[in-house]
């Protein structure tokens, strides 16, 4: 185990394999582990819940000001709950993906769940693995390992497919892939690393490599007893 309490930050595009990384590094190192793009797909769901007009930026950060989010932070079975109600597979439907961007852009509320984001990391007594789009850069900078976690998009194309059960044809997927891609660009730069931040192209690694070498660069940073 690690000496002292570490904060690991990842980020990364759809189907970069960072939330099945994020995980493992998490379980491996004893560590807790945060879906920051599950509060913003649960901000999402409660939009769509309670009928609020997804376009009315005011009364959309006013919901989830007053929202209240049950987290649970164990990397073998994280869930999420919003307003007492567990969204945790709802979530993952295409209706809450397609509005995502739309609550995810709006600044009030990133500003309100950045706050949240970075006391659930402050109150991690053992340390904890966070992931999203912007916590190397604006949620956890100060994180002892930060990496912008990168894949080919065709790489990154056939995971999701793969995750769909191949069900959905590829070019749908390479549809929903790209167009995520562009709709996520507006929120932030985060296809350019920033400085002190370690690429990981996982492109042509397995799920257990990326952890390994997550796991390496954290041995660097943090010696174990
Ligand atoms: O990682 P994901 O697909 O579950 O993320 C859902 C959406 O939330 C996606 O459109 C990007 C956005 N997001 C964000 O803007 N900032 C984060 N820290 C995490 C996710």
């Amino acid at each position: 185990d690690h000496p002292r309490r570490l904060v690991v930050a990842i980020d990364g595009p759809s189907g970069s394999g960072k939330s099945s990384t994020s995980r493992g590094v998490a379980r491996r190192l004893g560590l807790a582990y945060l879906d920051t793009g599950a509060m913003y797909r649960a901000a999402t769901w409660l939009v769509l819940e309670t009928g609020v007009d997804a376009a009315d930026q005011r009364a959309v950060a006013e919901l989830i000001r007053t929202a209240v989010f049950t987290i649970s932070q164990d990397p073998t079975g994280p869930t999420i709950a919003i307003n007492g109600t567990d969204v945790t597979q709802a979530i993952r439907e295409p209706r809450v993906s397609a509005a995502v961007s739309a609550v995810a852009t709006n600044l009030e509320v990133r500003a309100d769940l950045i706050a949240r984001q970075r006391s659930l990391i402050a109150d991690a007594s053992a340390g904890i693995v966070a992931e999203g789009r912007d916590i190397t850069t604006v949620v956890a900078p100060e994180a002892d390992v930060r990496v912008l976690l990168v894949a080919d998009p065709a790489a990154r194309v056939a995971r999701r497919h793969a995750e769909l059960g191949g069900v959905v044809d590829n070019e749908a997927v390479t549809d929903q892939v790209i167009r995520r891609d562009r709709d996520d660009a507006t929120v932030s730069q985060f296809e350019a690393a920033a400085p002190g931040v370690s690429v990981v192209d996982s492109t042509h690694l397995t799920l257990e490599q990326v952890i390994n070498v997550i796991c390496a660069l954290v041995d660097d940073v943090v010696p174990r007893a």
